[in-house]
């Protein structure tokens, strides 16, 4: 064997490798920014998005494909130092007025105060299904990685791989669910000073900005819908979770008790027990849980 042969052979895996990496995380391939004026950008060679919010406008980009079901993970890092007053947005959507919208928001706050992390859920335009937390880290510190897992039988948020809420599909007492509606990734970074920050009591602090949060990692084990048929072969878990363990994905005993640390510890609000915002009677889906 020659020399130059036997180094080929050596050096091959290792270029496979590094193309495959470059191309997970290329926001070019699967986003556009879609406003801003400038203001969101694609950088490091398409491994990271950025976007800003001054005082004449925010940013905000989409995914370019739709999707109807999947495990969705992305990293972020939020507006470091006095984000008082902003909103950071990563959410699923579907188009319409009876859509379906799976929300991540994160409401900055004054230095060294914490951010909340607000969730909801809406299945055919209605949500008013809000809980929401404070982290147990800095999230403008490091990159942390938000997770949407969205199957047919339950929707899982999760932070860092630990699950902090858990949607279930109760069709069967009479919740509708997200489930025949393709949904895109959207991102924004915004000006919510009205209502964001202990209840719109702080306000922007303008002199800071621009303020800017980052993106990178992003991953979608997901099934894309175009032009009305899924990437999926079939919709039906025994053949989708040959290669899907998400598609069939539960909560186990071990996830169950982690989200119960995160519910114990950092939940600071729950609509299912806001009974005094509810006088006719908890939504349904709150007495299953
Ligand atoms: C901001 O900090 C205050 C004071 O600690 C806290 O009450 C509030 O929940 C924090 N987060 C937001 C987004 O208001």
């Amino acid at each position: 064997m020659s020399s130059s042969s036997f180094n080929f052979t050596l050096l091959m895996p290792l270029l496979v490798g590094c193309l495959m990496v470059a191309s997970a995380s290329h926001f070019n391939q699967d986003f556009d920014i879609t406003w801003g004026d400038g203001r969101g950008k694609i950088v490091n060679n398409g491994e990271v998005l950025t976007l800003s919010l001054d005082k004449a406008s925010g940013s905000g980009f989409q995914s370019k494909n739709e999707y109807l079901f999947g495990k969705i993970d992305m990293q972020l890092k939020l507006v470091p130092g006095n984000s008082a007053g902003t909103v950071t947005a990563y959410y699923l959507s579907s188009k319409g007025s009876t859509w379906d919208e799976i929300d991540f928001e994160f409401l900055g706050n004054l230095s060294g105060d914490p951010y909340i992390l607000h969730t909801n859920v809406f299945s055919q335009g209605k949500g008013n299904r809000e809980q929401q937390f404070y982290l147990w880290f800095d999230p403008t510190a490091d990159f942390h990685t938000y997770s949407i897992l969205w199957n047919p039988q339950r929707i899982i948020f999760s932070v860092d791989g630990r699950p902090i809420r858990e949607f279930k599909n109760m069709e069967s007492i009479g919740v509708p669910f997200p489930k025949n509606q393709p949904m895109r990734i959207y991102s924004s970074l915004w000006n919510a000073d009205d209502w964001a920050t202990r209840g719109g009591l702080v306000k922007t602090d303008w002199t800071q900005a621009p303020f800017t949060a980052s993106y990178r990692n992003f991953n979608a084990d997901a099934c894309v819908w175009s032009n009305g048929a899924s990437s999926c072969k079939s919709n039906t878990p025994s053949s989708a979770s040959a290669n899907n363990a998400w598609f069939s994905q539960e909560m186990d005993s071990t996830s169950q008790q982690r989200l119960q640390w995160v519910q114990k510890n950092y939940m600071i609000y729950n609509y299912c027990t806001d009974a005094k915002r509810f006088p006719q009677g908890l939504p349904p889906e709150c007495n299953m849980s």
